[in-house]
């Protein structure tokens, strides 16, 4: 996720530029960067850290000019820095380029770049394309990139301009969304709508390889072939807060829907036929077999995929796992030293107990992995490897993304860890593997099917004052994240519980309307939490039931049935938690509160 700008027309292109990027910051924030064309050449700004620091950079040293192109990051490749941030320039300095996506196969385009005797400033998959625009242009900017594209493999939406040509930008797209704006003597280009919407709500929304020629005067689309195409420019009736919602009344309700796509991202490239891939960390096997303990260090929902994480963990490499709330790690006193491999679980990565646990493990001794959402942030930064999570930048202060990411984070790196130390039996990676690669339709299916029994026991449910949430084993935890999710956005008191911890005090609260979810997918632990709930509905409470589809039992003993698609245990955390989460979102809906923003809380946590 980044987000990409571009304006050509009689205004300051900056004002234009900042505006855009202003709009487009959900979908990146940890640098910014503009260019601008003019008599002079070009010039280029860029910023660490929000917006505010690029427009402080400008009002230092403004840029004049009115054409140009600007980005707003979010970190796939190489930290957020300067050097790492758009726009990229080409070795000669005529070229200037912005891009959102993935260029698969930067490596060997950056090699044979170099063997050429190009120097390479960034550690950005991007750089190379704009060399790769200088060395082939031949005076004709379309046709130049159209040859360059060819080249390209992966997902992008592109924008360049180039010295000799100063009255043009021209754009492309795969995979990434590119949308251009049509203005009475000015046109612009945006990765989405709300970028442009203070200054045309005229829209094209380019197709899939089509090349976009956007000069002050109007506006050209070629196919790949170069062929002109017609297109249909159209009124967008957007509202500025509905659009950079892609259409959600709110951003939890966009991340749920987010999550396949997170979830293939999180997985892309980190698993090779029946095997998981974890070269990218760079584990080291001899240093890992000196490993005699795992210790998870994490808060809330991070916390919560720990949880699951440590059933792993323990599963496939054999190892102790204990999972820590990191802010009771820094006042315990844990014993700690070289035989220690803990992992730090983070969205932010600036999570004040996490990273103040961390220092504590790092000062013992402990060797750190961190699984995190953020790259470049500050518990990446203290760890030894980091597994990023690739769920894109989640807004809503209720974790939901980021929580699934983490959960296949987790098997990725408990069963990679497993194989490294010669623990992980081959059938089980293959199982898993298989299992992960099936999750993003899996959920998506989910999320299709409307899940009507949530909203259904939302709207009937919504005025109690408890709830319970019960799981076992690797649906314990999402007993717990259930019920944060609830308790966090609805303010309605929730409770998540080991199934068969109720039968040891909390069946006492249990009578006529009190309402329990009851997580029982297929698996080891299933009959178990099936006798739980008997033992529930013998008192006549009311049982919302998570169950695999097909579960006949799990029909005849729920009040309220949802589904999920059958799957591998380990894997059944990802799927149960969705309906969980659209649980929470349309009660706290019913109730009219703060969904995004619920009281007293922050997204990031940056103070003990
Ligand atoms: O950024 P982190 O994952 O370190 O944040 C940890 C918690 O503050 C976070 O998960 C919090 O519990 C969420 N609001 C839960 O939805």
């Amino acid at each position: 996720m980044c987000g990409i700008v571009g304006y050509v027309g009689p205004r300051e292109a900056t004002e234009v530029l900042i505006e855009g990027l202003r709009r487009l910051e959900y979908r990146g924030y940890d640098s910014a960067g503009v260019a601008v064309l003019n008599g002079d050449g070009m010039r280029t700004r860029k910023a660490v850290g929000r917006l505010s620091a690029l427009e402080d950079e400008l009002k230092r040293d403004a840029l004049h000019g009115g054409l140009g192109i600007g980005h707003t990051r979010w970190a796939t490749h190489g930290v957020p820095s300067v050097a790492n941030c758009h726009p990229h320039t080409s070795f000669d300095g005529k070229v200037s380029l912005i891009h959102n996506g993935i260029i698969e196969n930067h490596r060997e385009l950056r090699r044979e770049l170099m063997d050429q005797g190009i120097e390479f400033r960034s550690e950005t998959d991007t750089e190379v394309v704009a060399h790769l625009v200088a060395k082939t242009y031949d005076g004709d900017l379309v046709r130049t990139f159209q040859k360059v594209i060819r080249r390209l493999r992966g997902a992008y939406a592109l924008a360049v301009c180039h010295t000799d040509e100063p009255d043009k930008i021209i754009a492309t797209r795969v995979g990434s969304p590119l949308v251009i704006g049509i203005g009475d003597g000015e046109n612009f280009i945006a990765s989405d709508v709300p970028a442009i919407l203070k200054y045309t709500r005229k829209v094209v929304f380019l197709n899939e390889h089509q090349l976009a020629v956007v000069t002050r005067d109007g506006v050209k689309i070629f196919d790949a072939a170069l062929n002109p195409v017609e297109f249909t420019i159209c009124e967008t009736n957007l509202s500025l807060d509905a659009a950079e919602k892609e259409g959600y009344e709110h951003f939890m309700l966009k991340e749920i829907h987010e999550q396949p796509r997170a979830l293939a991202e999180t997985i892309r490239g980190r698993v090779n036929g029946d095997n998981v891939d974890l070269t990218e960390l760079n584990l080291d096997a001899a240093v890992l077999k000196g490993v005699r303990r795992i210790a998870i260090l994490a808060c809330g929902t991070s916390l919560y995929s720990g949880m699951v994480g440590k059933y792993l963990f323990e599963r496939f490499t054999h190892l102790p796992t204990e999972t820590w709330s990191a802010s009771e790690f820094r006042y315990a006193d844990p014993v700690i030293d070289d035989g220690m491999l803990v992992i730090a679980v983070s969205q932010s990565g600036e999570t004040a107990d996490t990273l103040e646990a961390l220092r504590i493990v790092k000062e013992g001794g402990a060797r750190t992995i961190a699984v995190c959402n953020v790259m470049g942030s500050s518990i990446p930064r203290m760890c030894d490897a980091t597994l990023y999570t690739r769920a894109g930048p989640e807004i809503g202060v209720a974790s939901t993304k980021a929580y699934t990411t983490q959960l296949a984070g987790f098997v990725l790196l408990s069963v990679g860890i497993g194989r490294l130390l010669g623990v992980t039996d081959a059938e089980d990676e293959r199982r898993l593997v298989t299992g992960l690669k099936q999750l993003p339709d899996q959920v998506q299916a989910l999320l299709d099917e409307d899940i009507v029994a949530v909203k259904r026991c939302a709207k009937r449910y919504k005025n109690v004052f408890n709830f319970m949430y019960i799981g076992r084993h690797f649906n314990y935890p999402t007993a717990m994240e259930g019920a944060l999710k609830l308790k966090e956005i609805s303010y309605i008191h929730a409770e998540g519980y080991a199934g068969g911890e109720m039968k040891h005090g909390p069946l006492a609260l249990v009578e006529g309307t009190f309402p329990t979810i009851a997580i029982a997918p297929q698996g080891r632990t299933r009959e178990k939490l099936i006798s739980n709930v008997q033992e529930i509905k013998a008192r006549k409470g009311v049982v919302v039931m998570v169950s695999t589809q097909g579960d006949e039992e799990a029909r005849e003993l729920a009040d309220y049935l949802i589904e999920i698609p059958p799957c591998e245990e380990e894997l059944s955390p990802i799927l149960a938690v969705v309906p969980l989460q659209l649980l929470a979102y349309y009660t706290a809906l019913q109730l009219g509160r703060d969904v995004d923003k619920p009281r007293n809380l922050a997204k990031s946590v940056t103070v003990e």
